[in-house]
């Protein structure tokens, strides 16, 4: 089982390259079986998620191939309707087949995600979402078995609760529905706009019609399509947050830093002075990390992928601060292992409490989910010695060659068997 060995305590300095989205990419990889035409998919990050997410399109019948620039998908060829257990259970967005399945084929059988660190991550949303399209379903022995016998029929859905998956799945399937669907109470993720650009790209029509609702006209041709995928935002506000707890000094590069108005606002509050071009966010740590309380929420509220990253940060402010975590019921995994380096975390449900003023010390520290991986890694940059991050297979599923990025900027990492 690989390790992480970091030896604390220095600050970054340099730039770092945000690479593609996961998230985007797990969507617009899925929305690729609605396809018989060959496409051209760039920016993709070589992560775990990615590779995972391409085995379930094979396992469908999709044929991929490489360039050195691009992932090619054809599905010309593609008539397989069963996402098994076996993928879908590592990584839970292969739920996300599910839709374009059912509007291509009429039916399919795709395994339950199952739970994970975080939180049992149920689909009710996105199957009571499918059944206003026509849709018909049973959970049978851990699948969900679905079917469209008259196919997919345009609907009006206003979505119960703001769910990224949810809302992806359903404009997927719609795309090929007959008739018109409005989506209302959308989650309006960016990663969920990368994705309607993709499939208009594809030829779908797909447009806002207000802040959290969608109107899909639904299509039955689609052309060949190129499409670039957008950064990984989440990624990028990992190394802000790095930058500002080694009062670091470091240039993010290839990113829209339109998007990340509310990390650079938090950051800014919390004492780092930033900077903006127009593909770059300079960042500075600052001395003084100021206390500040934080409030998960849907976009474009403070992203629950990153309250593991910022919990780090204000282990180190002058004063107290507060966490609440409102969108995964199980997401301080992270704070035992915090605890274990000499941070002071108290919890009660979904709020967290943080003593500031915590010097972390180096340790022997256990990985249990992809962001409570990388908070360990930033609280290790910061504490005097040699710490190891166990089960660190978590980190690969989602951040693109941590440790090189890291080391490129003056880190001490390095990967161990
Ligand atoms: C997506 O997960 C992301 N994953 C998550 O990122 C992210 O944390 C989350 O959105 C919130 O932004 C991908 O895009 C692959 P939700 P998703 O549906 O779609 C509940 C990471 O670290 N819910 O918005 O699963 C759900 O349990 C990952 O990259 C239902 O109750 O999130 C959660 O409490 C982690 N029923 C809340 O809604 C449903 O049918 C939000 O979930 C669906 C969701």
């Amino acid at each position: 089982m690989q390790k992480l060995e970091i030896f604390g305590a220095n600050k970054l300095k340099g730039k770092i390259k945000i690479s593609g989205s996961k998230n985007a990419s797990l969507a617009i990889l899925a929305a690729t079986l609605l396809s018989n035409k060959k496409i051209f998919l760039k920016n993709l990050p070589k992560v775990r998620d990615i590779e995972t997410m391409i085995s379930l399109l094979k396992s469908l019948g999709s044929k991929v191939n490489f360039t050195h620039k691009s992932l090619i998908i054809d599905n010309s060829d593609q008539n397989k309707k069963i996402a098994s257990y076996n993928l879908v259970k590592t990584m839970r967005a292969g739920i996300l087949v599910l839709g374009p399945l059912l509007a291509k084929f009429g039916s399919a059988k795709v395994s339950l995600p199952g739970g994970c660190a975080i939180g049992t991550r149920p689909i009710d949303i996105h199957l009571n979402a499918l059944t206003k399209l026509g849709v018909k379903y049973k959970i049978f022995q851990g699948y969900v078995l679905a079917t469209a016998p008259k196919g997919l029929k345009g609907s009006k859905i206003r979505f119960s609760t703001i769910s990224v998956g949810a809302t992806e799945n359903l404009i997927i399937a719609a795309s090929f529905a007959k008739g018109v669907t409005v989506l209302s109470n959308c989650a309006i993720e960016p990663e969920i706009n990368d994705l309607i650009n993709f499939l208009n790209q594809m030829g779908c029509n797909i447009q806002w019609i207000s802040k959290r609702t969608i109107k899909i006209k639904g299509v039955s041709m689609v052309k060949e399509t190129n499409y670039s995928v957008m950064f990984d935002r989440i990624e990028a506000g990992t190394y802000l947050i790095a930058a500002a707890i080694t009062q670091g000094n470091l240039k993010i590069q290839n990113v829209v830093p339109n998007i990340l108005k509310t990390e650079i606002s938090t950051l800014k509050k919390i004492g780092a002075k930033i900077k903006v071009k127009k593909q770059e966010i300079h960042i500075i740590g600052s001395k003084k990390i100021k206390n500040l309380n934080i409030r998960t929420a849907p976009y474009p509220g403070f992203p629950t992928d990153l309250q593991a990253q910022i919990m780090v940060l204000l282990c180190k402010a002058n004063k107290k601060s507060f966490i609440e975590e409102n969108i995964f019921e199980n997401r301080f995994m992270h704070v035992g292992e915090l605890n274990r380096m000499g941070a002071k975390i108290l919890t009660n449900g979904n709020k967290a409490i943080i003593e500031g003023n915590t010097k972390f010390m180096a340790a022997e520290l256990m990985a249990t989910d992809l962001r409570a991986s990388v908070s360990l890694i930033l609280a290790a940059l910061t504490a005097r010695g040699k710490s190891v991050i166990n089960r660190i297979y978590h980190l690969d599923r989602g951040y693109e060659n941590i440790e090189k990025k890291l080391k490129n900027v003056g880190a001490k990492i390095r990967r161990v068997n």
